[in-house]
């Protein structure tokens, strides 16, 4: 197949794409599948096609299916979850459209587990997590995002009409305004290949951000490194506003061991039963929300960490031990086998845990198609924000986000795609910059300089003195971190630092201008919610410049 981008030779090949997606998730797999077969389609990854964090998703997917639940219940848990910061909107958009996306995945032929009990075989075996009131998340096992992803990349390498891009960072958008235009639309993105290690500009006509999210921000995190936030900072970069970057979710139930690297123990070993303990085997999650062990993830997160500052405790105990053996190892035969290939037996007795980042609430504002501020740039899946999570997004609801906004995107995409013009020559990248080895050295101390100080200043509990300290430092990386970036040769680790960067500033700067507590955000200078006014969301837009452009008020709230 003919691959139509400018090489850096200066080749230039006559087709462009109708749409090039960057991300090759839940989001933009199902995107890129959902689009007719005469649109020309590129879909960037990073890494490997299936690698991302849906991948690892665990738990499940909700929707309303069983007769006796309805789209009523699941919205207002969700909106409950999100501790009123959620567009209505979104929310009843996402959750109406959930069953069709659902049928969609199953004629797809993902395997979600189906009744083996009484009763119908081909019914769907629900589980439930934190803030379900009642049964409703479809899983396949405990590893549902990787039969999702399996199922999403199998299919899209079949299509003709796809090309995929393994392999390939995204570095930033071409618009119209970086070319001088009068007309400012997204015209297509440069991408550094991996294996060639040259910059390609790739034109197309319409751009999807399908980038996963930023948890990588963080020290500690569920995610893989996929998770860095690129989609948010080349939005950022390219005029879009961003929105409720202070909203970053821990999840409470990571496996503790130093050669886990944050496994993720799924909600759901608490929604079969799974009970926190105290080292002591104590329970406590009574004391802080009458919905126990399943009450929303930003409670749970919150009281495992007061409890472990309070007992100068290095983790918290998980433990199903009490349900049979036989019934675990059918529900969680991943988790169970990654805990006793790290020495634990879950079904005999409780597992470490501890909070780690996992999912970034905030993100590019996006409309219910999935449209950002730049005309033919689209967003969708955890990238966005789309009104969807508010301040807390409720287990399992991001799968169902993915799906449901990459349809909508597609549907809008498919309906516009005559009506888009043509696409003027794109300028080829600078390849004179050097390399400098020095330079590799001091691009991984300041990752891990960022995302210590992210962990220790920004995290489940922040103070306007923390925030201030961190920002100090940030603000610092990334003058650092420009200067870097305009004089070396550009590598995969310094793109995402950059990234990164970019986005602990979104995250900090947020954080300092919500003066209350609310969902993710717990600030002990302010641990109230603010119930005197109607919950805004914190909006940042950046200037000509790239500078955060902040209104008076914010520029008060902020000092
Ligand atoms: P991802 O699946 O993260 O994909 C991002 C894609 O973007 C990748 O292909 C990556 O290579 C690509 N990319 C990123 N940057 C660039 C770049 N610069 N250039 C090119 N490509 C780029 N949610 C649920 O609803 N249910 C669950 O059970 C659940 N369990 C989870 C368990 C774990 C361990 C984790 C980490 C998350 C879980 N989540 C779950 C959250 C959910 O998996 C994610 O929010 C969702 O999968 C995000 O999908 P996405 O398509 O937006 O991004
Ligand atoms: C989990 O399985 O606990 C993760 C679910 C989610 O993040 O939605």
């Amino acid at each position: 197949m003919e691959i139509s981008y400018f090489e850096p030779n200066g080749m230039v090949t006559t087709n462009r794409f109708d749409v090039l997606i960057i991300g090759s998730g839940a989001a933009g797999l199902s995107l890129a599948l959902r689009l007719p077969d005469h649109v020309r389609i590129a879909v960037l990854a990073k890494s490997n096609l299936e690698e991302g964090s849906t991948l690892y998703a665990q738990g499940g997917i909700s929707a309303v299916t069983d007769p006796a639940d309805t789209f009523e219940s699941h919205i207002a848990d969700t909106l409950d979850a999100g501790a009123g910061l959620n567009k209505p909107e979104a929310v009843r958009f996402t959750i109406e459209n959930a069953p069709a996306a659902i049928d969609w995945l199953v004629r797809l032929g993902v395997p979600f587990t189906r009744h083996n009990g009484s009763g119908d075989p081909e019914r769907f075996h629900l589980t439930r997590e934190g803030g379900h009131s009642t049964r409703r998340v479809l899983h396949a096992a405990d590893a549902t995002g990787r039969a999702m992803e399996t199922t999403l990349a199998a299919e899209a390498r079949k299509r003709d009409n796809i090309t995929l891009l393994e392999y390939h960072i995204a570095i930033d958008l071409i618009t119209g305004a970086k070319l001088g235009l009068s007309d400012n639309r997204a015209l297509g993105a440069y991408a550094l290949d991996c294996h060639s290690k040259h910059v390609k500009a790739i034109p197309a006509h319409n751009v999807v951000l399908a980038t996963g999210g930023a948890s990588k921000v963080y020290l500690y995190t569920s995610n893989p490194d996929t998770s860095s936030g690129d989609g948010i900072a080349m939005a950022w970069r390219a005029g879009c506003r961003v929105a409720n970057m202070e909203f970053n979710q821990f999840h409470p139930t990571c496996l503790f061991h130093p050669q886990a690297k944050s496994f993720l123990v799924t909600e759901a070993v608490r929604g079969e039963g799974g009970q926190l303990r105290l080292p002591d085997g104590s329970t406590f999650m009574e004391r802080f929300d009458e919905r126990g062990n399943l009450a929303p993830r930003d409670i749970v997160a919150r009281a495992i960490d007061h409890e472990m500052k309070r007992l100068g405790a290095e983790y918290v105990l998980l433990d199903i031990s009490h349900k049979p053996a036989p019934f675990i190892k059918e529900h969680f035969p991943n988790v169970y086998a990654r805990c006793r290939e790290l020495g634990y037996d879950m079904t005999l007795e409780p597992i470490p845990v501890v909070p780690a980042a996992h999912y970034t609430c905030g993100g590019v504002i996006t409309d219910l198609r999935g449209r950002t501020d730049l005309e033919g740039l689209y967003a969708i899946g955890e990238v966005t924000c789309t009104g969807m999570h508010g301040a807390n997004r409720m287990a399992s609801n991001s799968l169902l986000e993915c799906l449901v906004f990459a349809a909508s995107a597609a549907e809008h995409i498919t309906e516009t795609l005559v009506d888009r013009p043509d696409i003027p020559e794109l300028p080829a990248w600078d390849e004179s910059r050097v390399r400098d080895s020095d330079e590799e050295v001091v691009v991984s101390h300041n990752w891990d300089e960022l995302r210590r100080c992210m962990w220790n200043y920004v995290g489940i509990v922040r103070t306007d003195k923390r925030l201030a300290r961190a920002w100090r430092r940030v603000d610092l990386l990334q003058q650092e971190i420009q200067e870097y970036y305009s004089n070396f040769t550009v590598s995969g680790d310094l793109l995402e630092l950059r990234n990164l960067a970019q986005v602990a500033a979104l995250i900090i700067r947020s954080a300092q201008l919500r003066k209350e507590s609310r969902g993710l955000h717990y600030t002990l200078d302010y641990p109230e919610t603010d119930h005197s006014r109607p919950p805004e969301d914190t909006v940042l837009s950046p200037s000509a410049s790239g500078e955060i452009d902040m209104t008076p008020a914010q520029q008060r709230a902020a000092s």
